[in-house]
């Protein structure tokens, strides 16, 4: 059983290979006493104990690994719940109420509540013992008959690392066109804040990470991975204090934040999924690709489709005769799914106007959008669209008539971005407005597939309650807000597949993949550049989950079969003008468009290797393969430029030792062991990439 209690004082939840304990001292705190690996006899986690203060100047909070630390006492580390009652008082006392364990959901909550101000917090935790992966989250209650409780800050949770080493963090950072890229740094004494204010997940940093002491590799060294899903402002606090004791505290993000809890309100935080392993970055990035992909993806087990997408093609002059021609195109070379991007709604020829009007733009598709979704039907294509629906432009009828709905301060200057506003999606008239236009464009026009894009960072975040809540819960109901919509679209629509967007990789996290099923990471196409951008994607995220387009972008001379290859190691998609292709390019793209059809099963649904990093080598390795271990593919870049060609060998991973393989290509069959020991030979000519499937025989 993955979770147990011990005398209603100490609770254990076991994973496969990981373990967290938690339970009461002597004095009443809760504490965390263990993460790390499940040992093989309860009797051996550590116990509760009650720490001491060193001197006069701290407390035993210091050292205390408080499982969910609130302003209380004589505490300085970070607090992850901050409240103000009606009389002023800001600290709170929480003593064990009760507990549930649920064994069949795997799902324990430990009940604390202060008696005085009847103020509830609820732990919750759920095990998914064969993914490795423990979930938490907190509830709070005001249960109080008369007054509000104000909520300063609500975390998700802490943690508090073992041990007195010098941790180190692994995590992405970036901004737009230059996300993903990966970092890994040491914690100073002192504090390593990461976080979002932009009212999305953002470009700059990504709110799944890695902690680590001593060393790491792909392969070997402990790590301890945690992923907020929540795509919204949030705030990761790492702290390494005077007495050596690392804790990271994570959550929504404080800043500018304020809840007001009515009696009898509750409010429940986003969910914190963590994983521990001795096994190195790549047992953690198989561990989320594995979790994400069963737990969160709605359509986990549909393979995606070679999409088409007309962007880059043809920015925003779309009309009924070119796409007609670009989809015979894109079916010719074996596209399945035509996706429209941004210019064919209602005013929209340029970023200035239309945002909002999500009906068809009668110029440029004159009897709507379904002649257009038919022909790519009849050429045997899924059809798919792009909107942007939290956005309006101040030139739209939709602004016209709601100039109120957008975040704004009414007494203050209004900053446009890419000339457009933010529509408040915390108010249910937008959310309504807004499912009725995407329900009328997905049913009239028999649309498997939106692309859900959002393209700019938040300024002037007001919102004018007719309830007279505080107008700072503007960051949570917003994100509740595009979370409902999502979730209400998705059940009226249960077959049609979601992309997220938001200006490439903004909004890219473990909260939204609970709706999209794949992500544009960048805007920046540059194969070149891509190859690190997917790099850093798949720390975490999941091939499954990441659609790569082929197009012009980036250095000119880059072959298009090197394109291919990079496009090709995650959903594999066209973004560039068809019509302009010559045969060559269209015999080469029918040609790996099959090849990929071929292997994508292993692509999108096997284990991802990260042979040799980019970051190390101007040659670089992945290889994806099936479970069994019997097939996989190689893909090999040389982004260096001179022109003769050299032999670089390949190690491939997790053969299996007594098996037979051949590699394509390559006459000889060796043994895994074989392979795996003297590596693979691979002829790669200068700036080329290489793709080798092999398999068991
Ligand atoms: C930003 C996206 O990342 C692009 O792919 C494209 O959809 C544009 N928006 C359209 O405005």
């Amino acid at each position: 059983m993955p979770i147990f209690e011990i005398d209603g004082k100490l609770w254990l939840l076991e994973t496969k290979h990981q373990a967290y304990a938690i339970g009461f001292t002597e004095k009443g705190f809760l504490v965390n006493t263990y993460w790390g690996e499940r040992l093989d006899n309860i009797r051996n986690y550590p116990l509760p104990r009650d720490h001491f203060a060193s001197d006069s100047f701290d407390s035993e909070f210091e050292t205390l690994p408080e499982e969910f630390p609130v302003l209380n006492g004589m505490k300085f580390v970070e607090p992850c719940l901050i409240t103000r009652f009606f009389d002023g008082t800001r600290d709170l006392e929480l003593d064990f109420e009760k507990f549930e364990l649920d064994p069949q959901a795997n799902f324990l909550r430990i009940y604390l509540s202060d008696s005085v101000y009847h103020f509830r917090v609820v732990l919750n935790f759920r095990v998914y013992e064969h993914e490795d992966i423990i979930e938490k989250w907190i509830e709070i209650e005001n249960m109080d008959g008369v007054n509000d409780a104000i909520v300063k800050r609500i975390f998700s949770g802490n943690f508090c690392l073992g041990g007195e080493h010098d941790y180190r963090i692994i995590h992405t950072w970036g901004k737009w066109f230059n996300e993903m890229n990966i970092s890994d740094d040491s914690l100073i004494h002192g504090k390593v804040v990461l976080e979002s204010r932009r009212l999305t997940t953002s470009h700059h940093h990504n709110p799944s990470v890695i902690f680590y002491p001593n060393k790491i590799c792909e392969s070997h060294g402990e790590a301890y991975a945690i992923s907020l899903g929540w795509s919204g402002n949030w705030k990761l606090v790492a702290e390494k204090n005077s007495l050596e004791k690392t804790r990271v505290t994570v959550g929504i993000n404080d800043w500018d934040f304020e809840l007001v809890l009515k009696p009898q309100q509750t409010f429940q935080t986003p969910p914190i999924y963590f994983s521990w392993t001795d096994q190195g970055i790549r047992a953690i990035s198989h561990t989320f690709h594995n979790f994400i992909q069963s737990h969160l993806l709605p359509h986990p087990n549909k393979p995606r489709k070679v999409l088409y997408n007309s962007w880059e093609a043809t920015f925003f002059n779309v009309n009924l005769v070119e796409q007609k021609k670009l989809a015979e195109m894109a079916a010719g070379v074996g596209v399945e799914l035509f996706v429209v991007d941004d210019g064919w709604f209602h005013g929209r020829n340029s970023d200035q106007a239309g945002l909002g009007d999500w009906w068809h733009d009668a110029k440029k598709f004159p009897n709507g959008l379904q002649p257009l979704s038919d022909f790519v039907h009849q050429l045997g294509m899924d059809f798919g669209l792009w909107i942007e629906p939290e956005m309006v432009n101040p030139d739209s009828n939709l602004y016209r008539l709601h100039p109120d709905w957008v975040l704004h301060f009414d007494k203050r200057k209004q900053t446009l971005a890419r000339n457009q506003c933010i529509l408040n999606m915390a108010i249910p008239g937008v959310q309504e407005y807004l499912f009725e236009k995407i329900a009328s464009l997905i049913e009239d026009n028999d649309i498997q597939f939106i692309k859900w894009d959002m393209n700019r960072n938040v300024s002037e975040p007001g919102w004018d309650r007719e309830d007279g809540g505080s107008s700072c819960e503007i960051w949570v109901r917003y994100v509740e807000g595009v979370y409902s919509l999502w979730q209400r679209l998705a059940m009226a629509f249960p077959r049609v597949l979601w992309q997220t967007c938001s200006g490439g990789g903004g909004r890219i996290d473990t909260g939204i993949f609970r709706y999209a099923d794949q992500a544009w990471l960048s805007d920046n196409t540059d194969p070149l550049k891509r190859i690190f951008i997917q790099e850093g994607y798949s720390l975490f995220y999941p091939a499954l989950t990441m659609e790569s387009w082929v197009t012009e972008s980036g250095y000119e001379n880059t072959p298009l079969d090197f394109r291919f290859l990079v496009s090709m190691s995650g959903v594999l998609g066209i973004g560039s003008n068809l019509l302009h292709w010559s045969d060559t390019e269209m015999k080469i793209a029918k040609k790996w468009i099959h090849v990929y059809k071929e292997h994508r099963e292993i692509i999108q649904f096997g284990r991802q290797y990260r042979l040799i990093s980019p970051r190390e080598s101007e040659v670089s390795a992945i290889a994806y393969q099936n479970d069994d271990c019997s097939k996989g593919v190689l893909f090999v870049y040389n982004r260096k430029m001179e022109s003769e060609s050299q032999t670089v060998i390949i190690y491939p991973l997790m053969l299996e030792r007594n098996k037979v393989y051949q590699f394509d290509g390559l006459e000889n069959r060796q043994s895994g062991a074989d392979w795996m020991q003297n590596g693979v030979p691979l002829v790669l000519s200068g700036f080329s990439a290489l793709f080798v499937p092999y398999n068991m025989l």
